[in-house]
């Protein structure tokens, strides 16, 4: 059975003593959602911090990048070893923007993913087209080209530890949010191509999140779609109130 899995990707926003301060709202309004999986992943100079702010919570702490190599001369870059040390449970591979703004392939994505699998930490691997793509009907074969080579090479076994995340990118930071419908249809294609590339058991273990624009308002009608298993949070996971909105949402459903 999937457990419910709300994220928040605060991206490269608030600085040190903002980010204890949500995390310590966060702790206190949390109520009893045990059902629910809550992760939130500050920028990587404050992991320590929000880490520490976080201890003896049930939120988790994740990362938004990482480097493949265990460690070497790649000035800027950090290690899964290192995340690790930091506490982290999770960390997100090849987000849209990695991808568009700092040129990351799914080629880079699956590199790290199996980098991340091998250090014990759950990645979260997100997919989606753009706006370019849907309107030209290419959303399916898009989506399932990048799950089918950020993914390459995973046993079943890692592959029901990872966590997908389809995000289509007209939908991030945009405030338009895929209808309940058209998140369904991806999420339910990325569960059939998992069916035939790995296994129907393994197929129904994976946690597939929706991501873009989830607020409040509708995280209910997305969450309560069957193939729907959580939500990768930005704009919204900045306030307590509202990213805790979103967990709520999840809470009241039954999955
Ligand atoms: P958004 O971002 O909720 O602000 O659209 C989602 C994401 O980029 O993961």
């Amino acid at each position: 059975m999937r457990k419910f899995f709300i994220a928040g990707n605060w991206k490269m926003n608030l600085l040190r003593d903002s980010s204890v301060a949500l995390v310590h709202q966060l702790m206190d309004q949390l109520q009893n959602t045990s059902s629910v999986d809550v992760a939130v992943c500050p920028p990587s100079v404050y992991l320590h911090d929000v880490g520490a702010a976080l201890r003896g919570s049930p939120i988790q702490l994740g990362a938004q990048n990482v480097h493949h190599a265990t460690e070497g001369a790649y000035t800027g870059e950090i290690s899964c070893a290192m995340l690790n040390d930091l506490g982290c449970r999770y960390v997100i591979l090849g987000h849209s923007e990695r991808r568009a703004i700092f040129g990351e392939t799914d080629v880079d994505v699956n590199v790290k993913l199996h980098a991340v699998l091998k250090a014990g930490l759950t990645p979260i691997v997100c997919v989606g087209e753009t706006l370019q793509q849907r309107e030209a009907g290419e959303t399916q074969q898009v989506v399932r080209g990048q799950c089918t080579h950020s993914l390459s090479g995973l046993t079943n076994e890692q592959m029901a530890k990872t966590v997908l995340a389809y995000e289509p990118v007209w939908a991030i930071g945009t405030g338009k949010t895929a209808t309940p419908a058209q998140a369904e249809e991806v999420h339910a294609d990325i569960r059939k191509l998992l069916a035939t590339t790995f296994s129907g058991s393994v197929a129904n273990a994976v946690v597939i999140q929706y991501g873009g624009s989830v607020k409040a308002d509708n995280a209910m009608e997305l969450l309560g779609q069957p193939n729907i298993d959580g939500a990768l949070v930005g704009g919204a996971s900045l306030k307590s109130d509202s990213f805790l909105a979103i967990v709520q949402a999840a809470a009241k459903i039954k999955k």
